[in-house]
């Protein structure tokens, strides 16, 4: 590839270690620039009464009380973060929302999804599938393509790798500050496309200057 994207050199346990930090100051300090990305993403996704739905890198919890929201009663949410401090806040966030029966949540990392083949209706993935490092993209994709039931959909809110300023400076601080900075711009719909989805449709946003993209893809019926 002519423009790579860059690799992720700090370890799972500083990403472990770094939110579990960040996880009571989340909100605070990047919570409300995420937010209108996160919620469009939800639109996207358009989870329906009943539906299994699975996010991965769910940090503070909104989406899963959303989704939780959305699939009712007969549905059920999963929540896998590797940080246990992000657990416990979206733990709260859901008792407080009174969805604790609609959701269970795991502390793990998504390169070793805990769950069985064709088990979800849909999946979900905010500003987390730029966090694993460029060999471990298509692994991680990989076990989602297995995870999710045929025809199943997936959205993925990713910041995504184009010639752009803004895109330069952001790659600056990723590689000089690679623990606190961790997330970097990757090319999302080719890596979707690679993995064997369907892409279904796609928007792209700006994030102060930083091209954002809300993909809806699916797995193919076998
Ligand atoms: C940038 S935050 C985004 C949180 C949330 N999706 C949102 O949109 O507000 C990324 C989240 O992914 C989690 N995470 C990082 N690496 C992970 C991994 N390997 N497996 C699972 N979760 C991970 C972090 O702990 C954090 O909660």
């Amino acid at each position: 590839m002519d423009n790579p994207i860059r690799a992720v050199t700090r370890t799972k346990k500083e990403a472990k270690a770094n939110y579990d930090r960040l996880s009571g100051w989340y909100d605070w300090l990047v919570g409300a620039s995420e937010k209108k990305y996160r919620n469009l993403g939800l639109q996207a996704l358009a989870a329906r009464e009943g539906e299994q739905i699975l996010e991965i890198g769910c940090g503070t919890g909104h989406a899963i009380v959303s989704l939780a929201q959305a699939v009712g009663p007969d549905g059920h949410v999963y929540g896998l973060d590797i940080s246990a401090g992000m657990a416990a806040v979206t733990q709260e966030r859901v008792q407080e929302a009174g969805l604790a029966e609609r959701v269970s949540l795991q502390v793990g990392d998504g390169a070793q999804l805990p769950f069985s083949h064709g088990r979800f209706d849909a999946l979900f993935m905010s500003f987390t599938l730029e966090l694993f490092d460029t060999p471990e993209i298509p692994l991680v994709l990989e076990q989602i393509h297995a995870a999710l039931r045929p025809n199943g959909r997936i959205v993925v809110v990713s910041m995504v790798k184009e010639p752009k300023t803004a895109v330069r400076v952001y790659e600056w601080f990723h590689d000089r500050l690679p623990v606190l900075v961790d997330c970097r711009p990757i090319y999302a719909h080719t890596e979707l496309e690679k993995a064997g989805f369907t892409i279904q449709s796609q928007s792209r946003l700006s994030m102060w200057g930083l091209p954002v993209a809300i993909i809806v893809a699916r797995r193919d019926e076998v």
